[in-house]
C-alpha cells in the first residue's frame, strides 16, 4: 500500500449541504448512475488537434455569438439523467463548492474554494464545459469566450448576455448593473457612488494589486495549502479569489437576494447562470498571465499535483483527471487571444 497524496472526492459519498446557512441544497448525480460508469484516466488531447482560442465577449463576431448560442441551447435541453446537461454542468459546481462529497480518506467534507485548488478545479470544470459544447454542435474547435472585466472596454456586462432571446440571458441578475453600468472590483454589496470613469481607474488598481504588488508570493495568488485531512478547507484565498473574483459574482447576482445575491452571489446556483463561464474563463487566463508575471511559479508539492476529480467528457467517459495535469492551458488544446492589460499593469500608484 503506498502513500497517496492530496485531496480527492469518495464518489459514493454524495449527500445534501447547505447551499447557505439556512439552506439545505441536494446536487448530486442520480443515485444508480456510478453502477455502470467506467473510470478512464485522463489524457491529453491530440497535439496536432486543432488549437481552441478563447477569445474576449467584447471582441467578438456575431457568427461566433451564434454558434456557443446554439451549444448552449443545445446543451439546456439535454434531460438531467445526461451528465452532459446544463444542470448537471452547474451542479458540479454545487457538489464542489458546498461540500456534497466527504474526501476520499476521511469524512471531511471536500470544496475547492478559498485555497490552492481554486484555480486547477476550475480549470478542470472548464475544459470539460468546453469540449461537451464544442461537441454538441460537431466543432472540436470551438472555446469559451473570456469577459475581460481587467481592462477597460470590458468592464460592463457583455452585450451578448443582455440579449433576452438567447440562451445567454438569465433572470436572477441584478438589473440595476446592467450596461452601460460599470463593475466595481471591489463590490461589497454596497454601490460605490463613483463616476464611470473614477469606477474605472479604481478597478485598474485594484488589478495592479491582485495581479502585481499583492500577489509577488505562490500562496499569496494560489491560496493556502489544503491538505487532506484537513477540516473541509483550509481557508485562506489567494488575491484574485477574493477579488475580483468573488467580488463580480456579487456584483452580477440579484439584489432581490440582498445577501446571497442569487444566482452568481452564492455557491450552491451560481453555475447556474451563463455568465459565469466566461467570467471563469477570465479567472483561469488570469493565473496564466500571473505566471508569466512572476516568473512561473510552479508549486511542487504532491498534496497538490496528486489531488484529482472526477469530470464527465463529451464522449460520457467519467475522466479522472489529477490537479498535475492542467498547469499548461496549451497542453489542454486551448489558448487566450491576447489583448492589452497595460491600463493595469501600469496602473502603480
Ligand atoms: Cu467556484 Cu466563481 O466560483
Amino acid at each position: 500500500d503506498h502513500k497517496t497524496f492530496g485531496v480527492s472526492p469518495n464518489l459514493t459519498s454524495c449527500h445534501a449541504s447547505l447551499g447557505r446557512k439556512d439552506l439545505p441544497v441536494y446536487c448530486c448525480p442520480p443515485r444508480n448512475e456510478l453502477n455502470d460508469t467506467v473510470i478512464v484516466d485522463f489524457r491529453f488531447p491530440n497535439p496536432s488537434s486543432p488549437s481552441r482560442v478563447r477569445r474576449a465577449t467584447h471582441l467578438l463576431d456575431d457568427e461566433y455569438i451564434a454558434k456557443y448560442n446554439k451549444a448552449l441551447s443545445i446543451m439546456k435541453s439535454l434531460p438531467y439523467s445526461d451528465p452532459r446537461s446544463y444542470t448537471r454542468q452547474a451542479n458540479l459546481h454545487c457538489l464542489f463548492c458546498t461540500g456534497s462529497y466527504d474526501q476520499k480518506y476521511s469524512n471531511f467534507q471536500l470544496k475547492i474554494h478559498r485555497s490552492w485548488m481554486f484555480f486547477p478545479w476550475h480549470r478542470m470544470l472548464l475544459h470539460f464545459h468546453e469540449r461537451i459544447l464544442g461537441s454538441l454542435i460537431g466543432d472540436d474547435t470551438f472555446a469559451l469566450p473570456f469577459w475581460a472585466w481587467d481592462i477597460p472596454e470590458g468592464m460592463t456586462i457583455p452585450d451578448m448576455f443582455m440579449n433576452k432571446n438567447s440562451s445567454f440571458f438569465h433572470a436572477e441578475r441584478d438589473t440595476s448593473h446592467f450596461p452601460p453600468s460599470v463593475v466595481d472590483l471591489d463590490y461589497t454589496c454596497k454601490e460605490s457612488g463613483l463616476n464611470p470613469e473614477d469606477q474605472v481607474s479604481t478597478n485598474l488598481a485594484t488589478m495592479y494589486h491582485q495581479m502585481v504588488s499583492g500577489a509577488k508570493k505562490t500562496e499569496l495568488f494560489m491560496g493556502c495549502p489544503y491538505r487532506p485531512g484537513e477540516g473541509g478547507f483550509c481557508n485562506g484565498p489567494g488575491t484574485i479569489e477574493l477579488a475580483p473574483h468573488n467580488t463580480v459574482h456579487k456584483w452580477v447576482g440579484n439584489n432581490l437576494h440582498p445577501v446571497s445575491r442569487e444566482d452568481m452571489g452564492v455557491f450552491y446556483s451560481a453555475a447556474r447562470d451563463p455568465i459565469f463561464y466566461p467570467h471563469h474563463a477570465n479567472i483561469d487566463r488570469l493565473w496564466n498571465i500571473w505566471r508569466e508575471l512572476h516568473g512561473d511559479k510552479i508549486i511542487n508539492d504532491p498534496d497538490w499535483l496528486d489531488s484529482y476529480f472526477y469530470f464527465y467528457d463529451e464522449k460520457l467517459q467519467l475522466i479522472r483527471i489529477k490537479v498535475g495535469d492542467v498547469l499548461d492551458s496549451t497542453k489542454l488544446g486551448y489558448v487566450y487571444e491576447e489583448v492589452d492589460i497595460s491600463p493595469w499593469l501600469n496602473a502603480r500608484p
